[in-house]
């Protein structure tokens, strides 16, 4: 019997792709070519399956290109690549890679919080740059982490990681928004209390955002929730481009509307605002919250995984549209 044909849309480990070819017949980009939509649709042609990565869109016009696809598996947390209710019309499987990266990016959410607020980068461009000459009572003096008021909107996984490392290891009071609230007994292992978006916004020294992005959160912080904010607080995300407006946020930090930010997200990534690369005010760095290499093995293990089982009768492991196998 022929193997299924999947297309690995990006480069990827090479044991994973070993383990693939164990599967299916693959067709791989490990020469990590950008490839256009229109790119991306002609390899789809002809394929049972893809492994796709947060950049790579599947959409209606995709799948009508590609009648013969039957699973994509994400190798990232997120899926807004992902037309869901087009993937599910058309009766393709979607899945993601969550919980293995949870503690690493929660880790990474709480770096780049402390490069923001103690201006590691800014301080280090200074000393890059030859200029220190001198020491002073208040040289890249910044906001103090421990016992601040730490605000996360957006309380999965990862913002609940992210609340029990500031409240335990660090001393902070955690507020946060969701959409729901968490049971009682998961508020009380994060040390966090519920609050309305708008005590959020005022009362965070800290603000995190966690949220997934989907047209609904677009933009969830413009002008008017930076304007909310305290002219002290640092505001980071490392959720979505998209959630925050990029050039409503420059003018912020230009007119030390809020004090400083740290985006490991971007609206139109791997494109920057331009008014973020000027501004001093702003860790900027480039989609690398989950990257370490054990968390991103674990990410494409389990994408790997969800293929194979896919196309081996059993039940994926981490479907987005299950009621797709339902009706198989
Ligand atoms: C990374 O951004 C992910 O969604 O896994």
């Amino acid at each position: 019997m022929s193997k299924p044909k999947i297309l690995v849309a990006r480069a990827v480990f090479p044991e994973i792709i070993a383990r693939l070819e164990q599967h299916f017949e693959v067709e791989s980009n490990q020469s990590d070519e950008t490839w256009s939509k229109a790119q991306l649709t002609e390899r789809l042609k002809g394929k049972d399956g893809a492994f796709t990565t947060g950049g790579d869109r599947i959409d209606g016009e995709v799948l009508a290109a590609c009648p013969g696809l039957k699973i994509c598996a994400n190798m990232a947390v997120g899926y807004n690549n992902f037309d869901i209710d087009a993937m599910t019309a058309a009766g393709v499987l979607a899945t993601n890679a969550p919980d293995v990266l949870t503690e690493t990016t929660a880790d990474f959410g709480f770096a780049l919080l402390m490069a923001t607020a103690r201006r590691v980068t800014e301080s280090e461009h200074y000393l890059r740059a030859g200029k220190w000459s001198k020491w002073s009572y208040d040289m890249f003096a910044g906001s103090d982490i421990h016992g601040a008021t730490l605000g996360i909107l957006g309380m999965g996984r990862i913002g609940q990681g992210i609340a029990k490392r500031g409240a335990h290891g660090f001393g902070m009071k955690v507020i946060y928004h969701n959409r729901s609230r968490l049971d009682a007994s998961l508020e009380v292992e994060c040390k966090a209390r519920y609050v309305g978006k708008e005590e959020l916004l005022k009362a965070a020294d800290h603000l995190v955002l966690v949220l997934p992005y989907s047209p609904a959160s677009h933009h969830t912080i413009g002008a008017a929730e930076l304007a909310m904010m305290k002219p002290t607080a640092t505001l980071i995300n490392i959720a979505r481009g998209g959630i925050v407006d990029d050039a409503a946020l420059a003018a912020a930090l230009k007119d030390k509307r809020i004090s400083a930010a740290g985006l490991d997200v971007f609206e139109g990534e791997p494109k920057v605002h331009p008014d973020l690369l000027t501004v001093p005010n702003v860790v900027l760095t480039p989609h690398i919250a989950s990257a370490t290499i054990p968390t991103r093995l674990a990410m494409a293990s389990l994408a790997a995984d969800n293929l194979i089982a896919f196309f081996g009768g059993k039940q994926p492991l981490t479907p987005l549209n299950p009621g797709v196998l339902a009706i198989k």
